[in-house]
């Protein structure tokens, strides 16, 4: 399929996914186009992961289509997946390599974690690496062993690693969730910054919806496996919020 310039980096089709028979996302539709930044919200159990499980091709939908720019993310090692990357809770960074090995992980697709493969890497390799690094600011960090940083400093590096995998589409699920505060509000400022910058989209689950209001261009909610609401963060209201959360008390 040719991309053409508006042409969303994300674009999903009435995505079905359910769980020895129990729904757990039912014909969720929306797109995340260059530049945006979506947030994700819900309560606990709405179906926020097994969603962005679809959209990074871990999991297949019973139903509908997940296109990255265009093409259908099929296959394992397809190049639409390859343009996905994927940033976790829990950082996912290999505890007892650097922040430069971690990220250069980028460039392979997967991680390696045993020592001496760095020699593998080409030389713009390890630069697209470092430059990644000094993206997030962590360029004086780039020997120092990942178990050494901070939670915010992790998982910065996660996105650096993200961001040498030359994405179209960063999905982040829940990237603040074991943050504090003020590390928080860092690595959201850095992703929207990235969305504005590099042109890539992202989308990405946040429990606090201050954060949401703050950060994202477009608010989406998603509530029993449904899509909610989908509209520009400035509509999103109280009336928006009581359709999403309901009586589930506020996250
Ligand atoms: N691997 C799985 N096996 C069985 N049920 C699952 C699995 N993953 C998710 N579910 C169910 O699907 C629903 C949505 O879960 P999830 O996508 O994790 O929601 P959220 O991330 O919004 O909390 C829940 O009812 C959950 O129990
Ligand atoms: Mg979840």
């Amino acid at each position: 399929m040719t991309t053409v310039a508006n042409t969303p980096r994300l674009a999903a089709q009435g995505v079905s996914k359910a769980f020895a028979g129990h729904a757990a996302i039912r014909d969720v539709s929306f797109a995340v186009a260059e530049h945006e930044f979506v947030a994700v919200l819900g309560p606990s159990g709405a179906g926020k992961t097994t969603l962005f499980r679809c959209m990074t091709g871990l999991l297949a939908p019973d139903d509908g289509t997940v296109r990255i720019d265009g093409e259908e993310i099929g296959s394992l090692h397809g190049r639409a997946r390859r343009r996905v990357a994927v940033v976790f809770q829990q950082f996912n960074l290999v505890n007892r390599l650097n922040a430069l090995e971690n990220v250069l992980a980028g460039r392979l697709g997967h991680v390696a974690a045993w020592r001496g493969w760095l020699r593998r890497f080409s030389r713009s390799d390890r630069l697209i690496a470092l430059e990644c690094l000094e993206r997030v600011g962590l360029l004086d960090q780039a020997l120092q062993r990942a178990d050494t940083l901070s939670g915010g400093q992790q998982q910065r590096v996660a996105i650096a690693r993200a961001l040498a995998q030359r994405p179209v589409l960063i999905v982040a699920d829940e990237p603040v969730a074991s943050l504090d505060p003020n590390a928080s509000v860092g690595v959201l400022e850095l992703l929207r910054g990235i969305v504005r910058t590099e042109g890539v989209g992202v989308v990405c689950s946040l429990h606090q919806v201050h954060l949401a209001r703050a950060y994202a261009d477009r608010i989406v909610g998603l509530s029993q496996g449904r899509v909610a609401i989908d509209m520009p963060t400035a509509h999103f209201d109280e009336a928006a919020f009581d359709n999403l959360y309901g009586n589930a008390s506020a996250p």
